[in-house]
């Protein structure tokens, strides 16, 4: 099975995942914050750069933390953080959370298992459905599946300026936007996983699940410097899959790093659905 991840493991995608937290863990935190209870143990799969596990253990200090992540950098990674931020460094696991019944011990479960912009790309759409079953066996009874994915597909650019003049900024958000769309078939990434998940469980899934929660619509400075910092980052594979050229590449890069300047656009940026999903408690308790 291809594993590949679009993005690699190296500065520029964690600057980027950075930027991406401090746009969308604000309200992440707060949700998790209503789930939370000291003690519990969590497990995070896909945690980037561990932001959201740092956060975590700084604010309960007696959790369990796991991280379980397919890039060994970016669990390194997640270990650095904690040890700048003078915590212990997290138990990690390595590997794909398709095989996640592989790579957990049956011996252990979880009160809460959080994961945000991971499943979107899993290579196998099938494997979806299948890791959230999956992933809902390691629950505790009353434990909490908690799925934040994303919906690509409500971005837009809005010009804040009513003069009637043209936005060369603007066809750079467009050239941005088309070519992400672009990526859904070759690198089987779907850009609106949050409500494909959200309709998939509503239809077929028997566990108790919570109201959906959006992250609210975000437009902050960081949004649009996020988009320019995603050009390098995949650069390689976008020109492996013939989706562009190093100078097309380079330029669209460049205009999108305008387009961060430009105080008269708005961004409005992926709309995260949260969806939760929450174990039966067992008989009796
Ligand atoms: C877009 S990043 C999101 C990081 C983090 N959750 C956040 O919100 O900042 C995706 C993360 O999932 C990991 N990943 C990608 N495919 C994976 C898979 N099949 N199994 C486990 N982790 C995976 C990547 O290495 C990366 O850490």
């Amino acid at each position: 099975m291809n594993q590949k991840y679009l993005f690699p493991s190296n500065q520029t995608e964690h600057d980027r995942l950075l930027r991406l937290n401090e746009v969308y863990n604000p309200y992440t935190f707060q949700y998790l914050n209503k789930l939370i209870q000291p003690g519990m143990n969590v497990l995070e799969y896909g945690p980037g750069i561990g932001m959201i596990g740092k956060w975590l253990v700084s604010s309960f200090p007696d959790i369990g933390y796991t991280a379980l992540d397919i890039s060994e950098e970016q669990l390194n990674a997640v270990k650095t953080n904690f040890i700048d931020a003078k915590l212990n460094p997290p138990k990690t696991i390595r590997g794909s959370i398709a095989n996640v019944n592989m790579l957990l011990n049956s011996e252990t479960s979880y009160d809460i298992i959080y994961g945000r912009w991971v499943l979107a790309y899993l290579p196998n759409k099938d494997d979806v459905i299948s890791t959230v079953s999956q992933l809902t066996s390691f629950l505790k009874p009353g434990g909490y599946l908690v799925i934040e994915e994303g919906d690509v597909t409500p971005c837009q650019a809005i010009s804040l300026k009513n003069d009637g003049t043209s936005h060369n900024n603007i066809t750079a958000f467009n050239n941005w936007y088309e070519l992400t769309m672009k990526l859904q078939t070759p690198c089987k990434i779907d850009m609106s996983l949050g409500s494909t998940i959200a309709n998939k469980l509503a239809n077929s899934h028997k566990l108790h699940q919570a109201p959906y929660a959006y992250q609210p619509h975000l437009t902050t400075e960081y949004e649009k410097a996020i988009l320019a910092l995603a050009i390098p980052g995949s650069r390689k594979r976008l020109i492996e899959l013939g989706l562009t050229t190093i100078s097309e590449s380079k330029q669209l890069e460049t205009n999108l790093w305008n387009l961060a300047q430009d105080d008269s656009i708005h961004i409005e940026f992926i709309k995260n659905t949260i969806v939760t999903i929450q174990k039966e408690l067992a008989h009796g308790s």
